[in-house]
């Protein structure tokens, strides 16, 4: 099967082509083969010009800190271009050519003050990067059945040192013997990109629609995670230090507190999301 592909160089997007090139073909919509997405003309030729069924959309302005500071220009602001504008050119495009939409979103979504949440769940964005990826998940739901909304959260991999993920940092501070503060207070659910690979490519296959949870089977604080990343890896966990979720993130862009995002849906749909523990061993067996 062709698979149409935004973000195919990104952290994510880059790993899923290594698990599943095998398997699909991926026809890359990016800046290296001449494909703007805030560029509308060109989205609906490279989009209506192709015979695949799916266009999985991992494109986006990721940087929560960045988008945080432009929040003044509203509309103007390059997260809203890249997170809206784009997702809302590609959507009309899919329409226009009868394809199928896969778009990443993420746990930010959510306010955090709830125990737990699910794909039912109604969103209240804090951040600007949150709030623009909730408008992008609004602009695919006008899709129907060709919609398809995943929720990741905190994603990690064995290698890939052009952006490094939360555990690849954490990992290179303790090998560095840098001791590091953490928030006990929190809660998140780390995700192994593999898996979500594996989710990408049995709901893409069964042709689903609607919103998935694909996050880790485990919830816990940064400081346990990061106690865990220590152990796993033999470094020091004293160099860990507990502090509040407040006080680490003083006059940074809001996030959620408590982002305990259910995977059960994915569960039931046939997809075992690992649990942090096997993430951790299976990036050190990958390393
Ligand atoms: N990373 C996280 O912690 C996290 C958490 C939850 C959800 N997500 C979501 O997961 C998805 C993938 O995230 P990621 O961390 O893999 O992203 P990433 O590493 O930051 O990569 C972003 C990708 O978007 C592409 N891109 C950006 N602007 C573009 C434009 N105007 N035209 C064409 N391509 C453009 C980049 O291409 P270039 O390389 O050419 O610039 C790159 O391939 C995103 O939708 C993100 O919102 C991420």
């Amino acid at each position: 099967m062709n698979l149409l592909g935004t973000g195919l160089s990104g952290l994510v997007g880059s790993r899923i082509v290594e698990l599943l090139s095998s398997e699909f073909h991926f026809e890359d919509l990016s800046l290296d083969t001449g494909v703007d997405i805030t560029d509308k003309d060109i989205v609906n030729e490279r989009i209506v010009a192709s015979n695949a069924p799916w266009l999985i959309h991992f494109a986006a302005k990721t940087d929560v800190e960045g988008a945080e500071k432009e929040r003044i220009f509203g509309e103007k602001s390059s997260a809203w271009r890249v997170n809206v504008t784009a997702t809302r050119h590609i959507v009309e495009a899919c329409k226009r050519a009868n394809k199928r939409l896969l778009y990443i979103s993420t746990d930010y979504v959510f306010d955090g003050t709830k125990d737990v949440y699910r794909e039912d769940d109604i969103p209240n964005p804090q951040g600007w990067y949150a709030v623009t990826k909730y408008e992008g998940e609004k602009l695919v739901a006008s899709l129907g059945e060709y919609g398809l909304i995943i929720r990741i959260a905190n994603p990690y991999r064995a290698i890939f040192p052009a952006k490094p993920d939360f555990v690849a940092k954490i990992r290179t501070m303790l090998e560095e013997g840098r001791s590091m503060f953490s928030p006990d207070d929190q809660i998140f659910v780390p995700t192994f990109i593999d898996d979500i690979a594996r989710a990408v490519k049995k709901l893409i296959v069964e042709y689903a629609s609607g919103v998935y949870h694909v996050v880790g089977s485990t919830a816990l604080t940064p400081y346990e995670a990061a106690t865990l990343i220590a152990r796993t890896f033999g470094f020091d966990e004293s160099r860990i230090i507990a502090t509040s979720f407040q006080k680490y993130f003083h006059g940074r862009a809001p996030r959620p507190f408590r982002a305990a995002l259910k995977n059960d849906k994915i569960s039931k749909f046939g997809v075992r999301m690992s649990t942090f523990a096997e993430g951790l061993a299976e990036v050190k067996k990958q390393l």
